[in-house]
């Protein structure tokens, strides 16, 4: 008998029930006995024991669905140490329902910041397997995490329509695309989709170089410009400020986010009508693209794979195509973010995008 338990972390994206599934399928294909428990809203259920068995019912008809049959929830990890309201020791409390169960290991599915309690969890003797979901593609150790494609499809498709009606009014139009602190979703929709100004974090923009290239748009007949931004974009002078001073001055900034900022700079520099989108959560809705599922179909059985042999405390990633186990201790608390001199930047640049740099 197999005991393994389940639980999903952090903000949602749309293939968690796939991978899920995957890992029950490929396990229920080749084990005799199994009994998985899913743990509801993240490590919450975790830490307040609330559970359920769960049955192969349960994963039917999930492949195609968005969100999470477990729900979801955000339980920070720099908290994770600190008690909660009532005296509770969160970590001796997810130890204690896990041992309590008498599980064999837990698949963890989540995020940077899930994976960093997946590896607390690990080094405090659990045997742990994480599956890197999330929209924003900056896990560190995985070529693609599932999450993304799904969101590109989204954010490109926002900025498709959004091109239709910047041609007919003439004006400048900003799509805000989700990403945290990396630029990943926001460089491959905003290519996709023909923006012609991309800005992200790891590339900080410079306000007259924007202009320019709309003037340079303007004088060679074109009346509108598309530009896709981060919502983690950062101008190179606030790149330079300290992380204390860069959040003061958003506190105190008049701008609900960094698009908004860039438009008031464009209308004041040019004159032009400048609107912003924000497609926010949508990007993580809906059903998961035929990628994704497939994806997280392979990294579920993966993972299976890696159950039935009894080797954990990695991370299931995907490198060169391949499925590969890699450890957890190696890749916890470190960021994947774009190289500003990556080929995808230099091809873009080649086009003529420009990244207000
Ligand atoms: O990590 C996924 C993500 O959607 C980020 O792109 C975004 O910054 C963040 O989550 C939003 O978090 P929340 O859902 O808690 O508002």
């Amino acid at each position: 008998m197999r005991k393994v338990g389940l639980l999903t972390s952090g903000g949602d994206c749309q293939a968690l029930n796939a991978a899920m599934r995957g890992v029950v399928k490929g396990l229920s294909n080749n084990l005799d006995g199994l009994e998985v428990y899913g743990f509801y809203e993240g490590y919450k259920g975790l830490i307040y024991g609330k559970y359920r068995l769960l049955t192969s019912s349960d994963f039917s008809g999930i492949l195609t669905k968005g969100g999470t049959i477990l729900g979801s929830s955000r339980q920070p990890f720099k908290l994770m140490r600190q008690p909660d309201e009532n005296g509770l020791d969160k970590v001796e409390a997810m130890k204690h329902n896990y041992y309590k169960l008498n599980l064999d290991c837990l698949v963890i599915l989540g995020g940077n910041g899930t994976q960093k309690t997946a590896n607390l969890l690990r080094e405090e003797g659990l045997n742990i397997i994480h599956l890197p979901k999330t929209i924003d593609n900056d896990i560190y150790g995985t070529d693609v995490t599932f999450g993304f494609q799904s969101a590109i499809n989204i954010a490109a498709d926002a900025i498709d329509c959004i091109h239709t009606t910047a041609a007919s009014h003439n004006r400048v139009f900003i799509v805000e695309v989700m990403g945290h602190k990396v630029g990943w979703l926001t460089l491959y929709a905003g290519i996709a989709a023909g923006a012609d100004i991309i800005l992200i974090p790891e590339i900080p923009y410079d306000i007259d170089k924007i202009a320019e290239a709309i003037h340079k748009r303007t004088k060679a007949g074109k009346g509108f410009t598309v530009l896709a931004v981060a919502e983690g974009a950062i101008s190179k002078k606030d790149a330079k400020l300290s992380k204390k001073e860069y959040q003061k001055k958003l506190e105190k900034s008049p701008y609900p986010s960094v698009s908004y900022e860039v438009a008031a700079q464009i209308e004041k520099k040019l004159g032009v009508d400048t609107r912003v989108t924000v497609p926010g959560h949508t990007q993580r809705g809906g059903s998961p693209c035929p990628y994704d599922r497939a994806l997280c179909s392979r990294l579920g059985a993966a993972a299976a794979e890696a159950i039935i042999e009894g080797d954990y405390g990695n991370m299931i990633a995907m490198k060169g195509n391949k499925t590969v186990r890699v450890p957890l201790g190696k890749v916890a608390g470190k960021l994947k973010m774009v190289d500003k001199d990556a080929p995808i930047v230099k091809e873009a640049k080649f086009m003529g995008i420009s990244f207000g740099d």
